[in-house]
């Protein structure tokens, strides 16, 4: 820098070590941008939330809130279905055209639900887990007709409703209804059926045990009943295992899957709307 330049600003006074300190005052725009720029923060501050509380923070003088913003955003879609939504509700849904805007709409509004509701048991493609069915194939436990469908999705299975499906598997082992040999002897027969390997001898006196304490529910061929959610064990579709080990555990304590009936929390509309889309996915009947 020139002795010139160096004259033309003052300093501060201040020295250390003879190096100087100049006193240039802030540019002009900056210092009014500055000033702006407080001016405006105070009448934020004033207009809308902005100071933390005890409990919440100041409300603001133009009331804005982002919660009511999304409510409001929320009802404006409510209000935009309505009618569809109604009609959902009201529609018999063995009689909802495939391909039709109601039906896209209820496939649509389903997987939603799904998502929400369900994906949580029977898994986000709804393939399901072990004790939770697979939605996607055609073996149905309680009937894969779309209002089949819609009645367990609304009063669910083994819960503490009315309208549920029940029943229950008694358990051979755990209160002596059957010898442990017998166990073996039907666990056997039941590897038979549903085409893994199998002990013959054992199998043969299972198939016995089997006519005399499973049939009942499971059919005389164990292809299952449905009215009783019993499941096919002639298959290699299986709810909980079919190796022997899971076959023994499940025949010496029973199972009990539960469901939640799902029409005391989600609307006529929504189960609707859940039971066509389940139906879509699941090679409905
Ligand atoms: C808490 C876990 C759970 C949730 C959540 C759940 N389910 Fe289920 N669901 C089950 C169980 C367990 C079974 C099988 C019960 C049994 O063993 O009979 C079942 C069975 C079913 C069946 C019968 C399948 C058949 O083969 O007949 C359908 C349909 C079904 N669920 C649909 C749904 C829908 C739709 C939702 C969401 C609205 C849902 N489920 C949410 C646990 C659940
Ligand atoms: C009162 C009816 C009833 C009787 C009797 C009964 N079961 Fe079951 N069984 C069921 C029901 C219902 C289920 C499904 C339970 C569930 O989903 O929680 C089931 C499930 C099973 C399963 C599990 C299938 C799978 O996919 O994982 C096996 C194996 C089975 N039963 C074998 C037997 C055998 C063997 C006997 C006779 C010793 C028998 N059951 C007697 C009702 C019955």
């Amino acid at each position: 820098m020139s002795n010139k330049d160096k004259n033309e600003v003052e300093t501060t006074g201040h020295s250390w070590d003879g190096i100087e300190e100049y006193n240039n005052p802030l540019p002009r725009w900056w210092l009014w941008t500055f000033y702006l720029c407080i001016v405006w923060a105070i009448g934020y501050s004033i207009a809308y939330p902005a100071w933390p509380l005890v409990k919440g923070a100041t409300t603001g003088l133009l009331g804005y809130s982002t919660r009511a913003e999304v409510a409001a955003d929320i009802q404006s879609f409510d209000d935009m279905n309505a009618a569809v939504e109604a009609e959902l509700a009201a529609a018999d849904i063995t009689q909802i055209e495939p391909n039709s805007p109601l039906y896209d709409y209820a496939t649509n509004a389903g997987a939603a639900v799904f998502r929400a509701n369900c994906s949580q048991c029977h898994g986000s493609g709804a393939a399901g887990n072990v004790g939770y069915p697979n939605l996607l194939d055609n073996d149905w436990l309680w009937g894969g007709s779309i209002d089949e469908i819609a009645y367990t999705i609304k009063h669910g299975i083994r819960n503490e409703t009315d309208d549920a499906h029940y029943s229950e598997m008694p358990r051979f082992g755990a209160d002596e209804l059957l010898e442990p040999e017998q166990i073996d002897q039907v666990v056997e027969f039941v590897l038979q059926i549903s085409g893994s390997e199998f002990d013959t001898t054992l199998s043969s006196q299972g198939a016995v045990v089997f006519e005399e304490n499973c049939s009942s529910c499971h059919a005389e061929d164990g292809t299952g009943d449905r009215d009783q959610g019993a499941p096919n064990l002639a298959d290699a579709i299986w709810l909980y295992g079919g190796d022997r080990e899971t076959i023994h555990e499940t025949v010496t304590n029973a199972r009990f899957g539960v469901m939640p009936a799902w029409g005391k929390r989600l609307s006529e509309a929504e189960v609707n709307a859940a039971a066509i889309y389940v139906h879509t996915r699941g090679g409905g009947e």
